[in-house]
């Protein structure tokens, strides 16, 4: 019997929330998962067999051969269980902005990786850390597949035994609100611009800052200001998207905690209330003479999700 048997035929539904990496202080090692969603149905067929559709945002430019970022993650994990890639059938419907700085890249490695656990149920098991390690390995560094995995606000870090995480619940009067613009930035551009080296003031600038944010996303949203500084990242970044700098010193001239939202374009504000979540969405209209879309979102609490769909069971209702 070949081992890819018990899980052909199998169908998985996979949600998996957007991302903020950074945070201001935390570059590589914080992220909030947001409320907007990536969600597929991925089916183990036959191998051989690759079907892909996607719809939502960045359908156009995404790949639908064997590069595609989530075919490439659940054949990692496969892989690394040593079980053979089955055929695979992967129907998306995209929520997460694409190439925003939304964590969509990290969404469609998270949704990888859980649509293979799914399918591997029963054969091999995935605990929490093994999707951390493997959805690390994909995207190269925590801070993204972490919250879209876990949901909430999470530390990531990498230690002796692999990235590992910690997940902390949000002060439930903290607001996002996600600043949007019509073009797109590249991550590994934007790491290009990142020195070796770093002054030490600089480093113990940003070691204060991330630890009151801490604070301040859990506890105290009124230091979320000051707690959201930054000067390992975004002053070396703003050369390759002036919109996003001018936009965050504008806001944070006026009180507001904006940052940018991981490598950029987009700006996420983290207010203290709807309230100012209302005021700040106005003033970014104010600033800015380009259009930037607003989304109001919730912080997402549960992370990503894998169920597996009943026999007979259909995805259209
Ligand atoms: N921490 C990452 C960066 C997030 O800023 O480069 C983007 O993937």
């Amino acid at each position: 019997m070949g081992a890819t048997t018990p899980v052909i035929g199998r169908t998985v539904e996979v949600r998996v929330p957007a991302t903020s990496a950074n945070l201001g202080p935390g570059f590589d090692t914080l992220g909030l998962a947001l409320s907007m969603y990536d969600e597929l149905e991925v089916t183990a067929r036959e191998p051989g067999v690759l079907e892909i559709e996607v719809s939502g945002s960045g359908a156009d430019e995404i790949a639908r051969d064997a590069t595609n970022l989530v075919v490439r993650s659940i054949a990692h994990v496969f892989a690394d269980a040593g079980i053979p890639l089955p055929g695979i059938r992967l129907v998306a419907v995209n929520g997460v902005p694409h190439g925003r700085g939304l964590g969509s890249s990290g969404a469609a490695v998270a949704a990888g990786v859980l649509a293979a656990q799914g399918l591997l149920a029963g054969v091999v098991e995935l605990d929490d850390a093994a999707l951390l390690r493997l959805a690390t390995e994909l995207e190269g560094h925590p801070d993204n597949v972490a919250p879209a995995l876990f949901g909430g606000l999470t530390i990531a870090w990498t230690g002796e035994r692999g990235p590992q995480h910690k997940k902390l619940l949000v002060h439930r009067g903290v607001s996002p609100l996600v600043l949007v613009p019509g073009y797109t930035m590249s991550t590994k551009a934007a790491r290009s611009l990142q020195p070796p080296q770093v002054p030490s003031e600089d480093a113990v600038f940003n070691v204060s800052r991330s630890a009151l944010l801490i604070a301040a996303l859990t506890q105290s949203p009124d230091v979320l200001l000051d707690a959201t500084d930054d000067r390992l990242h975004q002053g070396y970044r703003a050369p390759a998207m002036p919109e996003t700098s001018r936009l965050v010193q504008a806001l944070r001239a006026e009180g507001y905690a904006a940052v940018v939202s991981g490598a950029g374009p987009s700006v996420l504000v983290l207010c203290d209330g709807p309230g100012s979540r209302l005021e700040a969405a106005r003033l970014a209209d104010e600033i800015t003479d380009t259009p930037w879309e607003h989304r109001s979102v919730a912080v997402d609490v549960r992370g990503g999700t894998v169920r597996e769909r009943a026999e007979g069971s259909s995805s259209q209702s």
